[in-house]
């Protein structure tokens, strides 16, 4: 083989922190993870079924590459529904292989080298990269504790220069859980309003949000013109294995996703296109019974861990707690690593999450609640002999 082989842009890549770390536990037995941001639950049922019925029918085939009329119908009606939003069914609306397609497109699809697009960090491990590959410069926006790890409408200011192209939000957050009431995302729609910075917004957790109505950012006055709305199965159905997700957003940017969508996927999988209509149209009490069930795990969580001394935030959505392990003097990574050799507890280490996650763990909730308070004592007994 040649040497350099590898493209240059691919050997800078950082591998994921959270990969690395993972790579350790895999070689463990009898360990409890709390490191996966993954639903602990099985597709509802009805759902399975919708899937199961649609193969025996015989719906096997390629679907449009816009993904299929049914299922874009549908999302369109659900956000009408749920939010008062509209969207052209046929221009405006993108199904892909779960979010994680709709970043890389919408990355790809804008992106001129130079152009800069602002992070914040610390945020979800594939936006930098992504960003980075498909040719741009990821920005980050330092996210300060202080201020509660959200960005605030100063530090977004600050970091607005001529080559800012566009701004990744994702709320409710992974890893912090925080998420932005309408009046703070009002006063962030004003400064990106002012210099047309376009917005692609993550709210794969939006059904997540505990304490007050989630807000779409295209919903914000102005906005859903120039904002490309991200959001997918995978996280309150607990459909991370089907790989569905979608985008919306103006017809242009739409349109040049599409494009390279066609060549390089083609389509999400008829069946679990089929299964996404289910979800969408079926019954509502599963979805809702997981949600309640991650709200009390999220207050038996929070209140345990600053019982034991770890501060911590109660979040205001996801399945992600972040406490602070700045009081044990350890590291995150030495923290989490000697957590898992000690007590067969995985949790990830902040700074998986970029630098400002230093002093701070991410401990996903989406796990049993027999395992979550087994895990908890255990990082109890640790922290009390370090
Ligand atoms: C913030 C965020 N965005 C996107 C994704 C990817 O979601 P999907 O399974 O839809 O690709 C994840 C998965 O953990 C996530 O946490």
């Amino acid at each position: 083989m040649k040497k350099n082989i590898v493209s240059q842009k691919v050997k800078e890549m950082r591998p994921s922190g959270i990969r690395a770390f993972f790579d350790l536990v895999l070689g463990m037995e009898d360990v409890i993870s709390l490191g996966v941001g993954e639903p602990d639950f099985v597709t509802p049922w009805h759902i399975r079924e919708s899937a199961i019925y649609s193969i025996e029918e015989g719906y096997t085939s390629y679907t449009s590459n816009k993904g299929l009329v049914k299922l874009r119908t549908y999302i369109a009606q659900n956000l009408k529904k749920r939010f008062g939003l509209k969207y052209d069914t046929n221009e405006e609306i993108l199904v892909t292989v779960g979010v994680s397609e709709a970043i890389d497109l919408v990355m790809r699809a804008i992106l001129n080298p130079g152009d800069k697009v602002l992070i914040c960090s610390p945020s979800y491990v594939s936006y930098g990269p992504v960003a980075e590959l498909a040719g741009g410069q990821a920005k980050f926006i330092s996210l300060k504790p202080g201020n509660g790890f959200k960005l605030t409408p100063q530090d977004l200011k600050k970091n607005i220069d001529p080559d800012v192209k566009a701004i990744l939000l994702n709320y409710p957050c992974n890893p912090t859980g925080v998420s932005y009431t309408k009046k703070e995302l009002g006063a962030l729609n004003s400064i990106i309003e002012k210099h047309d910075i376009l917005v692609i917004s993550d709210e794969v957790y939006d059904e997540l949000t505990y304490d007050f109505d989630h807000t779409p950012f295209p919903t914000l006055p102005g906005a859903r013109g120039r904002t490309v709305y991200l959001n997918g199965f995978s996280k309150a159905y607990a459909m991370t294995g089907w790989r569905v997700g979608f985008a919306c957003g103006p017809k242009e940017v739409i349109q040049a996703m599409t494009k390279i969508h066609q060549y390089t996927i083609m389509c999400a999988p008829i069946v679990s296109q089929m299964a996404a209509c289910e979800a969408l149209v079926g019954p509502r009490k599963p979805i809702e019974e997981m949600k309640r069930e991650y709200q009390r795990r999220r207050e038996f969580v929070t209140s345990r861990l600053n019982e034991m001394g770890l501060s911590c935030h109660k979040p205001d959505g996801a399945f992600y707690a972040f406490p602070s392990i700045k009081k044990t003097g350890l590291s995150s990574g030495l923290f989490a690593t000697r957590l898992l050799k000690s007590k067969k507890v995985a949790v990830v280490p902040g700074t998986a999450f970029g630098p400002e996650g230093e002093g701070y763990v991410r401990i996903s909730y989406a796990s049993g609640f027999d395992q979550l308070k087994e895990a908890l004592s255990r990082m109890e007994e640790f922290i009390k002999k370090n």
